[in-house]
């Protein structure tokens, strides 16, 4: 599915689809952009594609996955430094992407606080474009620095963090705990002069300032991060000891005061319009300011507001970003390539003439498949004006959607008149065997399957791949060496590999890069992984549709292996009890479903599920004992005209405890909120003997979050 298929026109089996893949690429940008220091996605791609899933989920509300990328703040910090728990979680901002957006956002802000006829006020700052880090001082020292990680456990970095210049190290009159919040970057001159110095001395460039600034305050040894000009802007808080401010605006000015920098864009708005017109303002100084920006904040400078507004998982209702447009650039077309993939797919790839879109040097494009190339899309809507796209054209790319960039358009005008249509091929460039498309299918596939190097080796990789069994010394080329040697053609074989040649392996020794050293550390991280949890196992298989996400769903549903191989036996013929159950599965529909029935139910597939599983030990799922508020997993009705707060704060009260809220009272019910002129649904919870409390009864509740006599 292609991200230029429109939301409102997917039905549900796209949207399952879709959804399912949005959130593989999403977490593995997530791990990528927080861990490695090179993203694998531009924010503004990043930002599409997390778009796209939320409004899939709010058409499809429920498709969502139980746990979506939505969900979830950032990613798992890298195991290098000390991880830090955050007392306040330190939250992400929900992204808008045009004025219809923020007037949204206006709109929503004022109908939960029930202010519909009121003018709200805001503060608008840059968004700049580092990283987040956390500053914790106790009786006015700077006592630890954290970065963000996932949102809930950061990584120690104060040793690093003394070392930024504009890092106050010590304040006065500041509340005992303090702590501070802001975005650590680096400017542009800085960095240009970082990565001069870096090519001098034969060191990694950095492809943009965000990395730069990334890669060095998570610099092991701080010597190195002083080395390094990194600043800080303050402009939020977490723990404090006693508040800071009633209002954003004079709590920015109290960090100024405490000897932070903030923005001098800072600016208090009236209403949407004076926020967009100070966005036109930022965006028009943005070339000159300096540093890089990816937008503007808004962010309700009411804070009893913000309060009563409260967070949904990730992200505060009182705020959210407005985002710069993605950006474009054109370069020249030089080859289209078809590349083969896991499941025989032939992509076509366009080798570009390296150009920069957004600070990433971009020499690929994907070309989806042969319809795309002709402009057409998959469900044959005419595409680019229906222009072709050939080699040697000059083409518009830019970086918005997918893990590898995308051709947006291609320039006609400069085509030259020898030039041809470009034929997709009909066999298998790895292979030869032919290639097939079902009718109905936008793809090309092999029909060669494990027969197919090409497709057998990139499923031994994926197998070995992070996510899956994640094996260290272990990577692409070595499993193409070892496939090539015959060593390993089924991931089984990989655990015989020191059984079967481990005196073949030492006589690799120094051709290939093998050493006894790598040798025995490739055996021991072989071994290690011998033990694996379901989930893992699964994904690894490469089932077509089944990512990380799917498989732990298949995971958590089914708990052992055993239970899962034996329900996909009986499902075998797409009808019947285990069928049923395998598609009442959350966030499983019936393309991904018949992918694992059918998998399981192919005597080939299976002798090689069956040989790998001989070889393994694979953990049961574990049940998740949630110990949460009382209140978790309660279905809660409002009704009647509430007086003590309006039916959106009431949902949110609710939703922050753990409780569902529904909107008709039956036997599933657990509590029934009711205010004045409530009627047949209070008549209903009493006959059912559903408790029953009135809005003051039920904000004491929420209060002491003490459940014990409401049931
Ligand atoms: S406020 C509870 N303000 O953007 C809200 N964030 O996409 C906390 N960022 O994680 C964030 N400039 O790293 C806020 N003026 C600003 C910001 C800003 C940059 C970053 C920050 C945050 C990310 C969310």
């Amino acid at each position: 599915m292609s991200e230029d298929h429109p939301v409102e026109k997917l039905d549900k089996m796209q949207a399952e689809k879709e959804l399912i893949r949005l959130n593989e690429i999403l977490d593995r940008a997530n791990s990528d952009y927080y861990s490695n220091d090179a993203p694998i996605l531009s924010d503004a791609e990043y930002d599409t594609l997390k778009k796209r899933n939320l409004d899939i989920e709010s058409r499809f509300p429920n498709l969502k996955l139980k746990n979506s990328v939505s969900d979830k703040i950032g990613s798992k910090p890298s195991s290098t430094f000390k991880k830090i728990k955050h007392t306040v979680k330190m939250l992400s901002l929900a992204n808008g992407f045009d004025e219809q957006d923020i007037i949204d956002f206006d709109q929503r802000v004022k109908k939960i606080l029930g202010f519909e006829d009121r003018v709200i006020s805001y503060v608008a700052e840059p968004k700049i474009d580092g990283l987040s880090l956390s500053l914790k001082y106790i009786d006015g020292k700077l006592f630890q620095a954290t970065t963000r990680g996932d949102g809930e456990v950061g990584e120690n970095v104060t040793e690093n963090a003394i070392t930024i210049q504009n890092i106050p190290k010590y304040i006065h009159n500041a509340p005992s705990i303090l702590e501070i919040r802001g975005e650590v970057y680096m400017s542009l001159n800085d960095f240009n002069e970082l990565n001069i110095k870096q090519k001098n001395i034969d060191a990694k460039i950095f492809s943009n300032p965000r990395n730069a600034a990334a890669g060095s305050l998570r610099q092991l040894d701080s010597k190195v991060t002083a080395s390094r000009p990194l600043k800080f802007y303050a402009y939020a808080w977490g723990e404090v000891s006693t508040p800071i401010s009633d209002t954003q605006y004079n709590a920015i000015d109290r960090l100024r005061k405490f000897g932070f920098s903030t923005n001098d864009l800072t600016k208090k708005c009236y209403g949407p319009k004076e926020l967009i017109s100070h966005y036109d303002n930022i965006s028009n100084k943005r070339a000159d300011l300096g540093y890089d920006i990816d937008g503007v904040v808004y962010k309700v400078d009411n804070l009893s507001y913000q309060d009563r507004l409260g967070f949904r998982s990730t992200t505060p209702r009182w705020a959210i970003a407005h985002k710069f447009p993605a950006e474009i650039a054109q370069t020249w077309l030089e080859s289209i390539e078809i590349q083969v993939g896991r499941t025989g797919a032939l992509s076509p790839v366009a080798r570009l003439k390296p150009v920069n879109v957004g600070g990433v040097i971009v020499s690929n494009a994907t070309l989806h498949n042969e319809d795309y190339i002709k402009g057409k899309d998959s469900k044959g809507n005419i595409i680019r004006g229906g222009n072709d796209i050939r080699e040697g054209d000059w083409v518009y790319v830019y970086r918005a959607g997918d893990v590898i960039p995308k051709i947006s358009d291609v320039d006609v005008s400069k085509r030259i008149s020898t030039s041809k249509p470009y034929t997709f091929p009909s066999f298998c460039p790895e292979c030869s065997s032919p290639s097939e498309r079902i009718e109905g299918d936008s793809v090309a596939r092999c029909i060669g399957g494990i027969t197919c190097p090409a497709q057998a080796v990139q499923g031994l990789a994926h197998f070995v791949s992070r996510g899956a069994f994640d094996i260290d010394g272990l990577g692409n080329k070595q499993i193409e060496q070892f496939y090539q040697l015959g060593w390993v053609k089924e991931p089984a074989d990989i655990f015989k590999l020191k059984l079967r040649y481990e005196n073949g392996i030492k006589r690799l020794e120094n051709r290939d890069g093998w050493g006894q050293k790598s040798a025995n550390n490739l055996f021991n991280a072989i071994e290690s992984k011998r033990t694996i949890p379901l989930n893992k196992m699964l994904y690894a298989l490469g089932i077509r549709h089944v990512g990380e996400t799917s498989a732990t769903l298949l995971s958590k549903h089914y708990k052992s292996f055993d239970n899962l191989k034996k329900s996909m036996n009986e499902a075998k013929s797409l009808e019947g009890s285990s069928w049923s159950d395998l598609m009442s599965i959350d966030g499983v529909g019936e393309i991904l479903a018949k992918a694992v029935v059918q998998i399981f139910n192919n005597p080939a597939q299976r002798q090689i599920i069956d040989n790998l599983v001989e070889e393994l030990v694979i953990e049961n799922e574990i049940e998740n004992i949630v110990s949460g508020s009382p209140l978790e997993g309660m279905v809660v009705v409002f009704t009647g005209s509430l007086e003590l707060m309006t039916r959106s704060e009431a949902k949110i009260s609710a939703e922050k405890f753990g409780a569902k809220v529904s909107g008709s009272v039956s036997k599933k019910t657990d509590l029934v909120v009711s205010g004045p002129g409530a009627g047949s649904k209070e008549k209903k919870a009493i006959e059912l003997g559903v408790k029953v409390l009135s809005e003051s009864e039920w904000l004491k509740l929420i209060n002491l979050n003490n459940l014990s006599d409401a049931k």
